[in-house]
C-alpha cells in the first residue's frame, strides 16, 4: 500500500402532534401523552401527504429572498441547503440526566454577522499523549478551561453553555425555520463533520482568548496510533479543570485499550490483538469510503425533508464507539455516552479534534478535492458565538480547508495506512463443504425483520454484476444497503456487518469478513410531563462500499453474499438489504 501526499498534508399520532403544538404554543405540559418513537410513522404518514407544497413555499420565499439555493441539478429541485434556527424559538430540549434545559438564554435581540475569518497564525493542533509532559501548555489549558467554567452561567461562552450547543443541535431544540416538525440534526448526515469543525474552531478561539494566546489548540486523542489508544492522561486528574467525574472507570484506567467497536461489553482480545483490530477497522474504514464522499461522510440531508432515511458515514460510526467507551456504562451513560452531555466532558473536544484530523487525512488521499458539489451542502449554514462575543453565521464552503480557519495538524504517522493483515484466515471451499457444518441461507424478502442478538441475521443477497473490470469499479463502486434501520429505544444500539461468499445457497459457520457497523447513540430527552421522550427520529439506513474488501476476500466471481447482521447492544429492526452499484466521485485508493 502506498500514499502520495501533496505538500500540504498536516497530517406520535395525531395526540402527539397536537401535544407538540400546544407545549410548543403555550410552553404547557399535557400530562398522559408521551410521544415514543412509534409513533412516528403517523406523523410522518400525515405530514407525508403536505410535504412538497411545503417545499415549494419555502423555496419560493428563499429565492424571493434573493438567494438561488440548491441550484444541483436533477430531481432535487425543490432542496435547499439547512439554515441556522430562529433563536427565538428553543424547545424543551432537556436531556433526563440534566438539572437545566439545553436551551441557550435569548435576549430577544441577537443580532447575526458574518463571520470574519481570522487572519492569526497558524495554530498547529498536537496528539493528546505527547503534551503530556508539555507543563507551559498544560497550565495554559487548564487555566483557559478553568477561566470557561467561571464565567457567568449565562454567558455564551461559559463551558456549560458550550456544552450545552451541542445538546441543542442533537437533541432536537431547534425546528428548521418554516417547519413545526423538521428538527436540526447535526449527526447522521453530510452535515455531521462540518457542524463540528466549526464547533471545534470556535471553542478553541475563545479558550484562546481567555488566556490571551492566539496561537492556543485543543490537543487531538490520537486514537488511530498504538500510544494514543488509551485514555489521554492529561484529562484524568480529579483536581484539573479537565477533569469529569462521569465516566467509566474501567476504561480511564491506565492501560485500558480503546474498543472501536465497543458496544458495552469488554472485548477480552489481548491489547496488541485489539490494537490490530482498531487499526484494521479504521484501514478499512477509508479503504471501502475513499471512493464516494457519502460512505465516510454521511448522506445528504437537505432543509425541509422529513422522508428520507438518515445516513452515518462510516467516519461518524467509529467516532460513536469512543463516546459509548468513555461514558458511563449504566443509566443516561453520562457524560460522553448520550449526546445530549457529551460536550459537558472536555475529552469531548479532544476526540472530535481527531474526527476533525481524520476528515483532513481523508481529503488529503483524495486529493483535497471538494467531497460534495451540491450546494445544499455547501450552503448550508450554521450560528456559533466567536471570540468577539459576536453571534456569526458561517457556510460549510468556508470550513473545507482548515487553513482558512487558520489551524492544521501537527504530522504524526498514520500506521494504519501501512500494511496490516485484516482478514481473518480463509477457509477454502472443499474445507468447507468437506468439514464445515452448512446451513442455508434464505433472502431477506419483504417483512421488516427484528434482530435478535443471540441468533443473528443471516442472509443471501445478488450482486448486481460479478468480475468487474477495473474501469468499471473506478466508475461505480458496490455498496451494501440496508434500510429502513429503526431503533425502537432510546437507548444506544450498534449491529456489526459481515460479509461471506455463499457455497451454493449454503452458508459456513463462520459469518465471514467484517464490512462495517451501524451504531446511534444514545440521546434521549425529557418529556414535558416529565417522562422520557425520543425525538422525532426518523429511519436510518447503512451503506458500506465493499468493492475493495470481495478484492482481498477473493470473492470477485460470487454471484451472491451471505451477509451477516450480529446485533450487538440495543433494540434494532431493520427493512432490508440489498447490493448496489453507485456512481463514485473519486478514483483515489489505498
Ligand atoms: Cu456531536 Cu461526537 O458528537
Amino acid at each position: 500500500m502506498s500514499l502520495l501526499l501533496n505538500s500540504s498534508f498536516t497530517g406520535a399520532s395525531s395526540a402527539c402532534l397536537l401535544h407538540r403544538e400546544r407545549s410548543r404554543r403555550r410552553r404547557l405540559q399535557v400530562p398522559g401523552v408521551t410521544c415514543r418513537q412509534g409513533s412516528n410513522d403517523d406523523r410522518s404518514d400525515a405530514a407525508r401527504q403536505k410535504q412538497s407544497p411545503v417545499l415549494l413555499d419555502r423555496r419560493d420565499m428563499l429565492l424571493g429572498l434573493g438567494g438561488l439555493y440548491g441550484v444541483a441539478a436533477g430531481p432535487k429541485v425543490l432542496a435547499a441547503p439547512i439554515m441556522p434556527p430562529d433563536l427565538s424559538k428553543c424547545y424543551d430540549a432537556t436531556a433526563p440526566a440534566l438539572d437545566n434545559h439545553c436551551c441557550p438564554p435569548y435576549s430577544g435581540s441577537e443580532t447575526i454577522s458574518e463571520y470574519g475569518f481570522p487572519a492569526t497564525p497558524l495554530r498547529v493542533r498536537r496528539p493528546a499523549h505527547l503534551v503530556k509532559d508539555d507543563q507551559e501548555y498544560l497550565d495554559k489549558y487548564k487555566e483557559a478551561v478553568r477561566r470557561m467554567k467561571n464565567l457567568p452561567a449565562d454567558h455564551p461562552w461559559n463551558y456549560y453553555q458550550q456544552a450545552n450547543i451541542h445538546c441543542q443541535y442533537c437533541d432536537y431544540a431547534y425546528y428548521q425555520q418554516n417547519t413545526d416538525d423538521v428538527p436540526i440534526q447535526v449527526h447522521f448526515s453530510w452535515i455531521f463533520l462540518p457542524w463540528h469543525r466549526y464547533y471545534l474552531h470556535f471553542y478553541e478561539r475563545i479558550l484562546g482568548k481567555l488566556i490571551d494566546d492566539d496561537t492556543f489548540t485543543i490537543p487531538f486523542w490520537n486514537w488511530d496510533t498504538k500510544d494514543g489508544m488509551t485514555f489521554p492522561a492529561i484529562f484524568k486528574d480529579p483536581s484539573s479543570p479537565l477533569y469529569d467525574p462521569k465516566r467509566d472507570p474501567r476504561h480511564v484506567k491506565d492501560g485500558a485499550i480503546l474498543d472501536l467497536k465497543y458496544a458495552y461489553t469488554e472485548n477480552t482480545a489481548s491489547d496488541s490483538e485489539l490494537i490490530r483490530e482498531n487499526l484494521c477497522f479504521i484501514q478499512k474504514t477509508f479503504k471501502h469510503s475513499l471512493s464516494l464522499a457519502e460512505l465516510f461522510m454521511g448522506d445528504p440531508v437537505r432543509a425541509g425533508e422529513k422522508e428520507n432515511q438518515e445516513a452515518n458515514g462510516q467516519l461518524e460510526v467509529i467516532h460513536n464507539a469512543a463516546h459509548m467507551w468513555v461514558g458511563e456504562p449504566d443509566g443516561y451513560k453520562e457524560n460522553m455516552g448520550d449526546f445530549s452531555t457529551a460536550a459537558r466532558d472536555s475529552v469531548f473536544f479532544c476526540h472530535h479534534c481527531n474526527v476533525d484530523r481524520m476528515w483532513d487525512t481523508y481529503r488529503n488521499l483524495r486529493g483535497n478535492q471538494i467531497e460534495f458539489q451540491d450546494n445544499d451542502w455547501l450552503d448550508s449554514t450554521f450560528l456559533f458565538h466567536d471570540e468577539n462575543e459576536q453571534l456569526v453565521k458561517v457556510k460549510i464552503r468556508d470550513c473545507l480547508n482548515p487553513t482558512k480557519l487558520r489551524y492544521t495538524f501537527e504530522q504524526v504517522p498514520l500506521p494504519w495506512l501501512g500494511k496490516i493483515n485484516c482478514l481473518k484466515t480463509s477457509e477454502t471451499k472443499s474445507k468447507a463443504t468437506t468439514e464445515l457444518s452448512l446451513t442455508r441461507v434464505g433472502e431477506f424478502g419483504t417483512t421488516p425483520q427484528a434482530l435478535d442478538a443471540s441468533n443473528p441475521l443471516r442472509v443471501i443477497v445478488a450482486r448486481p454484476k460479478k468480475n468487474r473490470k477495473k474501469k468499471e469499479k473506478q466508475e461505480k463502486v458496490e455498496v451494501l444497503q440496508i434500510k429502513d434501520i429503526k431503533v425502537t429505544t432510546n437507548d444506544t444500539a450498534r449491529f456489526d456487518i459481515y460479509v461471506a461468499v455463499p457455497y451454493g445457497d449454503l452458508a459456513g459457520p463462520d459469518y465471514g469478513e467484517f464490512a462495517g457497523s451501524y451504531v446511534r447513540l444514545a440521546h434521549r430527552k425529557k418529556g414535558s410531563a416529565g417522562t422520557e421522550e425520543q425525538g422525532p427520529t426518523k429511519k436510518g439506513k447503512l451503506k458500506l462500499g465493499i468493492t475493495p474488501l470481495l478484492e482481498d476476500m477473493d470473492a470477485e466471481d460470487a454471484d451472491k453474499l451471505v451477509v451477516t447482521l450480529v446485533l450487538r447492544t440495543g433494540s434494532v429492526t431493520v427493512g432490508g438489504v440489498s447490493i448496489n452499484l453507485l456512481q463514485t466521485d473519486s478514483t483515489a485508493a489505498i
